[in-house]
């Protein structure tokens, strides 16, 4: 039977183009979370051309993506993608340098997703997870890249495993998320925000 998916044509371009878009073992286990959780507000960094996005709003009409993305061409390409889907109107989709955006007054998230440039993803887990409510669920994509070898990356690789070795050490440590590390794919990071309904982590935080 032939697939009809409202993301086929989004990850066909990108597989065409070469373009990086989340495993689907990976999005699978991630549209499951959603599920378990019933995380309805999401927010994304790295759209690209807007596969994942798309994916995660078809999970259930309830759910709505807002996803930040600083490549003009991609954007471009993603504003389309989304146009033509089931879900555009719950999917916002902001061109932006995610580390420059801030949300609407207000906004809390049930769910973030990393999914953009590896070197940043500490900026990315401080700057957005104040946005988080309680029990709200982080996921990052690739925590395990090329199993954390640096014998099988290339020079401009290398300094990232670093990294991300450095940012697995603080998530998994942090004291106001349960986190963990799942490998599927290339390692995907799961930290789920403590503290119950009533507690207000944002303005708790200093
Ligand atoms: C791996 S791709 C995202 C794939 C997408 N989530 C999917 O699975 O369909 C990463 C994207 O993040 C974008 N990106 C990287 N760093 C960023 C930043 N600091 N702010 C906004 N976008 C960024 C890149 O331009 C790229 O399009």
């Amino acid at each position: 039977m032939k697939e009809s998916a409202p993301w086929l044509d989004a990850r066909d371009f990108a597989e065409k183009k070469g373009i990086p878009i989340i495993a689907d073992e990976s999005v699978r286990h991630i549209e499951g979370l959603i599920r378990e959780h019933g995380l309805r507000n999401i927010l994304e960094i790295g759209t690209a051309v807007g596969y994942s996005a798309i994916r995660l709003a078809s999970v259930s009409s309830e759910i709505r993506v807002t996803t930040l993305e600083r490549n003009p061409r991609m954007a471009l390409k993603a504003r389309e993608f989304i146009s033509a889907s089931a879900c555009a109107e719950r999917i916002t989709l902001v061109e932006t340098e995610a580390l420059r955006w801030s949300p609407p007054a207000g906004a809390t998230f049930d769910m973030l997703f990393i999914d953009a440039a590896k070197s940043r993803y500490k900026a990315f887990f401080d700057r957005f997870t104040p946005y988080l409510g309680p029990g709200g669920v982080v996921i990052i994509d690739n925590v395990l890249f090329r199993g954390l070898d640096e014998t099988a990356l290339n020079r401009r690789q290398k300094p990232l495993v670093k990294k991300i070795e450095r940012f697995n050490r603080y998530f998994l440590a942090h004291e106001d998320f349960d986190s963990e590390i799942l490998a599927v794919d290339d390692g995907l990071g799961i930290a789920v925000k403590k503290g119950d309904a009533d507690g207000d982590s944002r303005e708790n935080r200093t």
